[in-house]
């Protein structure tokens, strides 16, 4: 019964969602708009793509790097860049939080992607807007679904090393506590389950889910929600101890595939980090979610270009706040 209630409860905030999530989001210095650069830049979105279809043919994982990217930007003090910035002066980078050091990569394509901008018309597209686009062309190289991205963001003028160790969710962190650093981005449950699909792509380190393979009750236990024959096949690589850096793929069927056997993979208890498996296990509205999107892949991809777009609105820079920096890495001086 219950089961059946959260599917029609799935259904009515895929149908309604839409209406809440599509309009730009107002703030009170102006609005993010597809066509933004179509006088000043005309050909932006095509260097960009350009850029990004090079770096991704010369290493097929750099695609779900750069989408990463736009994930740990927006949830740092919005979408403005921050991530960007290297450490000098009174800026302490993102670079070294938590969730970035030793993992966030794909800076050099985007200071790439800058300096071909800056040829074409200088001091024009912000670096917060070249992420949103990234994230998009790279989902969509690597099979995913595409969307208008919205723009007009410029880039802050500071970093901020605590919120980025607090506000990006880590892969041990609870479902509640991933879910309230969510909604505190104005995200919701439907947001969450859907970029976190995000996860058909790309790899994550040991260190980032060795608890669950030894100890993830504190007794000496392997996590009981993950499948024991991939958890012992997992166990050959990433040890109790060392091996820290060891690389695995986050969705094992179609690791380069943007498509929904993430949640296939959660359905069989084989969901690789604990932050994964979590949406199947802790809350039925969010297992009725992943059942629905482990069997249309329709849904998902269509919700996952809306939740983007949510995402990329949080918080903007726009009209005279912050700057249109030269160089991604630093503040214009
Ligand atoms: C609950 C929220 C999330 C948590 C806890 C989380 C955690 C992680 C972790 C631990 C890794 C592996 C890092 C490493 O070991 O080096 C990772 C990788 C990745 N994440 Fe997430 N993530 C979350 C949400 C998202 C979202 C919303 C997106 C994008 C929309 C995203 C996109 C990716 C991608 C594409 C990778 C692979 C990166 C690569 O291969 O370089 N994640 N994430």
């Amino acid at each position: 019964m219950a089961n059946i209630l959260s599917f029609f409860l799935v259904i009515y905030l895929l149908n309604f969602s839409p209406i809440l999530c599509l309009s730009s989001k107002a703030n009170n210095y102006g609005y993010l708009y597809p066509q933004f650069y179509d006088r000043s830049c005309p050909k932006a979105k095509e260097i960009v793509k350009s850029v990004v279809a090079k770096a991704v043919a010369t290493e097929g994982g750099m695609a779900a790097s750069l989408l990463r990217l736009h994930f740990h930007d927006c949830f740092v003090k919005g979408c403005d860049a921050s991530l960007l910035l290297d450490s000098s002066g009174t800026i302490v980078s993102e670079k070294t939080s938590n969730a970035n050091r030793n993992s966030a990569r794909g800076f050099e394509v985007i200071d790439e992607i800058k300096s071909a901008l800056e040829k074409e018309c200088p001091k024009t597209v912000s670096c917060a807007d070249i992420l949103a686009l990234v994230a998009r062309d790279s989902t969509v190289l690597a099979g995913g679904p595409t969307w208008e991205v919205p723009l007009g963001r410029r880039d802050s003028r500071d970093a901020s090393l605590s919120d980025s160790n607090n506000n990006i969710p880590a892969p041990n962190n609870t479902f509640n506590t991933i879910l309230t650093k969510f909604l505190s981005q104005g995200l919701d449950l439907v947001d969450l389950i859907t970029l976190l699909g995000a996860h058909t792509i790309g790899n994550a380190r040991c260190t980032s889910f060795r608890q669950r393979l030894y100890n993830q009750y504190g007794n000496n236990l392997p996590d009981y929600t993950l499948d024991q024959s991939y958890a012992a096949q997992l166990r050959t690589r990433c040890p109790r101890s060392g091996s820290d850096g060891n690389l695995f793929f986050l969705d094992y069927v179609s690791p380069t595939k943007f498509d929904n056997s993430y949640f296939k993979n959660l359905l069989a208890s084989r969901g690789l980090l604990n932050s994964d498996q979590v949406l199947a296990t802790m809350n039925p509205m969010s297992l009725a979610l992943v059942n629905v999107y482990a069997n249309n892949n329709e849904i998902f991809f269509e919700q996952f270009a809306r939740s983007i777009v949510k995402m990329g609105n949080i918080s903007p820079l726009t009209a005279d706040r912050g700057e249109i920096r030269k160089n991604c890495r630093k503040i214009n001086s």
